[in-house]
């Protein structure tokens, strides 16, 4: 089984803009019947799951394994297979999943894929907008297409941050802790909703920075292959790879000096 790249782009592209159309026709009847009617929760009463995160997962590792059947899959919903080919996608059918159930703009379908380990590919797509961010190891990152690259603002206290919040109380509490002391430190605070949008949105320049605490492998897989591509650092606060217990993004510029201040409020060692 092949492991070209651009290919298995394409495939990822292909079906996100599968599931996008899925997830679009799957809202219509949400807003119809409202929120109690078609969301139940998971992990808290914050956590929403829809009939369209579930669909949509399904669609795309229908997809994956009717073309790869050999490639590993690791989804938010529950889907997982073993693999043998050393290709493993990372599926979140829905991030974003409150922007989406409450019509806000800033959802997206995430897919990556690693290749023997490593995070190769990442699409992002965003069927609001039909907007799609892409990126390859080493061939740069695209919103539909065209070339992107991140800022270049070197100074923190002017720097736009984007950051999440999790779904347990106690662990947004050291979350709002953190983002007090850093809040009256750097120009503004953006919470787009959407892990792997706010990576894309480090990707294009739209903010110099983005940090969180306790996101999924799938959360943040494709959109850091989409940030690196477009010239960010992503890491979390140890000089490891981005990880569940903590991922930052920034420009390059910025990146050292926000993972000083961020270890400094111990930012990883909270709940
Ligand atoms: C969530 C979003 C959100 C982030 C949460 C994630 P979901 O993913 O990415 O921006 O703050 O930590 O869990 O639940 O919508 O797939």
């Amino acid at each position: 089984m092949t492991t070209d790249l651009a290919e298995l782009g394409e495939l990822a592209e292909a079906l996100a803009t599968e599931a996008g159309e899925l997830v679009e026709e799957m809202r219509a009847p949400l807003a119809i019947d409202g929120l109690e009617a078609n969301a139940t929760t998971k992990s808290s009463p914050g956590d929403l799951v829809t009939a369209a995160d579930r669909a949509a997962e399904r669609a795309i590792i229908d997809g994956i394994v009717a073309t790869r059947p050999t490639d590993a899959i690791l989804g938010e919903e529950g889907g997982q297979r073993a693999g043998t080919s050393g290709v493993r996608w990372l599926v979140d059918p829905i991030d974003g999943t409150t922007n989406y159930v409450y019509d806000i703009a800033s959802y997206s379908v995430s897919i990556a894929a690693e290749v023997d380990g490593v995070l190769s590919v990442g699409v992002v797509y965003n069927p609001k907008t039909d907007t799609m961010f892409s990126g390859l190891i080493g061939s740069g990152a695209r919103r539909n297409g065209v070339t992107i690259s991140c800022s270049t603002a070197s100074d923190l206290g002017t720097a736009l941050v984007a950051t999440g919040f999790g779904y347990v109380a106690e662990r947004r509490r050291g979350q709002a802790e953190v983002l007090a002391h850093l809040l009256p430190e750097i120009r503004d605070i953006r919470r787009f909703g959407s892990a792997a949008l706010d990576l894309c949105a480090i990707a294009c320049g739209q903010v110099d920075a983005y940090y969180e605490r306790g996101l999924n492998p799938w959360d943040l897989a494709a959109g850091t292959v989409i940030a690196r591509e477009a010239g960010a650092t992503v890491g979390d606060l140890r000089g490891g790879q981005p990880s569940p217990e903590f991922v930052l993004a920034a420009n390059p510029a910025l990146f050292l000096e926000l993972r000083e201040r961020l270890t400094d409020l111990a930012a990883d060692q909270r709940p």
